[in-house]
């Protein structure tokens, strides 16, 4: 209690604005395994750095007596604060207020740290835990969504922006995330979905959960809309922490750089044993990835999708890169539709954000068969190799085994100005592989041999032979060298440092049109 009455009213108003929808729906709340917005930005910023801005903001309806339901502060909270001490503004929207729902007073809210983001460079993560367009306040809610998504749109390639669905999200709620650079949600809490289940049954008649609608799993592994699924709140907030780390505030700066203490020079041995002998065996790429970067620390994107193509941020010698690896022990690391999209995206936000890609290549190209061609494999396949063809940011790319045909100059080759293109002596760089290649134009020769299945062996070993190798490409200067794949790592970190100066840029243009 303070004496001075002026201020005691304003710890009042504060204590007011602090409660949101009040002990009941924080229970319920609670009750739900959800956290409340407050207690979701203390998780996300650095202890004691939030300055909220709008406490006491109130709406302005006087229809559907709402006129009768005042929450200060409304059913948002906003303001800024820091992420292991990087300024990061941030809004929550309150559940237990109008079940999260945006009306005026909420849109002004985002709408007002969005530009103060863009003012000042720096990121901004917005926690989502709404019912969509508040329905009482009509089109002026509608208005408030449009001067949202306008603004994501603007700030796209800005500044980074990370959206956590904490809640079910419907309507307008999943348009501006969609927006942003990264959805996380929080398995068995969260939802999205343009329409939530009551609709789907009065349209379409189906009966479906609202987990099989829109939930994590669906997001994290069939429609790719969510980038990271974790399994708790607390989860989700720490790897949106961890996820900044490898950011810069925004497109004029580089990623910070960060001391690992992992050796710079460090070989290993056992890379150079790791492609296995025969050609169609599988092994993970991702025991490649974690035995090259820093301390094996990879912050894998879209983990559950599109398993083809492995996708994330690590540090080489400290210095943030984004890596795209064909996954051969899903689909043979073959490029499909999901995976195009999926790495298109993330060659693109990196490019846009100043870190330098590292591109591991291993696949056999684009997968045959009706259901990619008709679901448009060829302009969902375009968009992996426009992002390539545009970035600008140095580009280090390393065969280990496969690349053929078209899979070979979208990867980052060197004639879509790849900086540094290595290859390890196992590499196959052809138009196809020596099966399908024989098969095309030695058919006649086969067939007229007295032991057609004999004369194959012999011409796909031929094959093999002179074009299944990386020196025929290297002889060209396409590669620009064959390396021992244990000197993997030091090659790069190398690279990144003769790299870091490096200017490109494109033709002045409003945008370019990426096959959409
Ligand atoms: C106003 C809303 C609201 C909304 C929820 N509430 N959604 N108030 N506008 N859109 C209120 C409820 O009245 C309730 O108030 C409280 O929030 C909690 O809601 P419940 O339904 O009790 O919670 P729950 O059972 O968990 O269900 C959550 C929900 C559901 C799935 C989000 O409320 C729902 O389906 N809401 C409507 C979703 C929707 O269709 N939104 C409009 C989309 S159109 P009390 O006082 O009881 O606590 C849209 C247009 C933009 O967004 C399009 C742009 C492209």
């Amino acid at each position: 209690m303070s004496e001075n009455p002026r201020i005691q009213k304003l710890h009042d108003k504060k204590a007011q604005s602090r409660l949101g929808g009040g002990a009941e729906r924080v229970e319920a709340q609670h009750k739900r395994g959800k956290l409340t917005a407050r207690e979701r930005i203390d998780l996300l910023l650095d202890k004691g750095s939030f300055r909220e801005v709008d406490a006491f903001i109130v709406h302005r309806t006087h229809d559907f007596g709402l006129e009768k339901q005042k929450f200060t502060g409304d059913s948002v909270i906003t303001g800024w604060g820091t992420i292991n001490e990087r300024l990061i503004y941030v809004y929550a929207q309150d559940f237990t207020v109008f079940g999260g729902s945006l009306g005026e007073v909420h849109a002004e809210k985002i709408i007002k740290i969005m530009d103060m983001a863009m003012k000042n460079g720096a990121p901004i993560v917005g926690l989502n835990d709404s019912g969509g367009a508040r329905i009482q306040e009509g089109v002026v809610s509608l208005a408030g969504y449009g001067e949202i998504f306008l603004r994501n749109t603007l700030a796209s390639g800005v500044i980074p922006q990370i959206s956590a669905i904490m809640g079910p999200c419907a309507g307008g709620a999943v348009y501006s995330p969609a927006l942003t650079d990264f959805i996380f949600m929080t398995r068995n809490t969260s939802y999205m979905f343009v329409t939530g289940p009551d609709v789907v049954k009065t349209v379409t008649h189906e009966e479906v959960s609202a987990e099989d609608l829109g939930g994590a799993s669906v997001h994290g592994e069939k429609s790719g809309v969510c980038h990271v699924a974790a399994d708790s709140e607390a989860d989700t907030l720490y790897l949106i922490r961890k996820l900044l780390g490898y950011l810069p505030q925004n497109n004029m700066e580089d990623p910070p750089f960060v001391q690992t203490g992992d050796d710079a020079l460090r070989e290993e041995e056992s890379l150079d044993s790791i492609i296995p002998d025969e050609p169609n065996k599988p092994y993970d790429v991702k025991e490649i990835i974690s035995l090259l970067v820093d301390n094996g620390q990879f912050y894998e994107i879209h983990e559950g999708f599109a398993g083809n193509i492995a996708v994330g941020f690590a540090r080489l010698g400290g210095h943030s890169v984004g890596i795209v690896a064909n996954q051969p022990a899903v689909l043979a690391g073959v490029l499909d539709i999901d995976s195009s999209e999926k790495a298109g995206r993330f060659v693109r936000f990196c490019d846009a954000f100043n870190i330098p890609l590292v591109t591991l290549v291993d696949t056999p190209g684009y997968l045959p068969g009706t259901n990619q061609e008709h679901n448009g494999v060829i302009r969902n396949g375009a968009k992996l190799l426009y992002a390539y063809c545009e970035a600008t940011v140095p580009k280090l790319t390393v065969i280990t085994r496969k690349a053929y045909g078209g899979a070979y100059l979208v990867m980052s080759s060197k004639h879509l100005r790849g900086d540094l293109n290595l290859a390890w002596p196992t590499a196959e760089i052809a138009v196809m592989g020596p099966e399908g290649a024989v098969n095309v134009v030695m058919r006649r020769e086969m067939e007229q041999a007295a032991d057609p299945a004999a004369r194959k062996a012999e011409l796909v070993a031929e094959y093999r032979e002179k074009f299944a190798n990386p020196y025929v490409a290297a002889e060209r200067g396409y590669i620009d060298d064959v390396i021992e794949p244990r000197e993997t790592r030091a090659r790069l970190i190398n690279a990144l440092e003769m790299l870091q100066n490096k200017r490109d840029s494109n033709p002045a243009r409003k945008h370019g049109n990426i096959p959409l």
